[in-house]
């Protein structure tokens, strides 16, 4: 199977590989799994006060092209907000590294993550909207 120089690139240099504090605040954390392969993927994302995203971090256990499909997605996330963020579709991140068909479900799996760690990050705001409300 011939792959993408793109996602070799990813792969062989992926971007934003790491940790960032789940307890913070302005912290959303996406953890997922493909029944497909049993791969997991965690990504996370950190607000800025601006509500753009400043920082994007992942860790994947799975394949090269679930590993790539993260890295690509903590960068496209950067400085977007998180309203933006939540459009990004799987099949984007296939074509732009030129998935082959067996290994669409690893974008799959990276859409769900970034959808994952949205959820998480609105969760909190709201909990934290709540206290400040109840704070008046
Ligand atoms: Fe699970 Fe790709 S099949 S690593
Ligand atoms: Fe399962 Fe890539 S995430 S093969």
């Amino acid at each position: 199977m011939a792959y993408s120089e793109k996602l070799i690139d990813h792969y062989e240099n992926p971007r934003n590989i790491g940790s960032l504090d789940k307890t913070a605040e302005d912290v959303g954390t996406g953890l997922v799994g493909a029944p497909a392969c049993g791969d997991v993927m965690k990504l996370q994302i950190k607000v800025g006060p601006d509500g753009l995203i400043e920082d994007a971090k992942f860790k994947t256990f799975g394949c090269g092209s679930a590993i790539a499909s993260s890295s690509l997605v903590t960068e496209w996330v950067k400085g977007k907000t998180i309203d933006e963020a939540e459009t990004i579709k799987n099949t984007d991140i296939a074509r732009h590294l030129a998935l082959p068909p067996v290994k669409i479900h690893c974008s799959v799996l990276a859409e769900d993550a970034i959808k994952a760690a949205i959820a998480d990050y609105r969760a909190k705001a709201t909990k934290k909207d709540d206290k400040a409300d109840a704070a008046e």
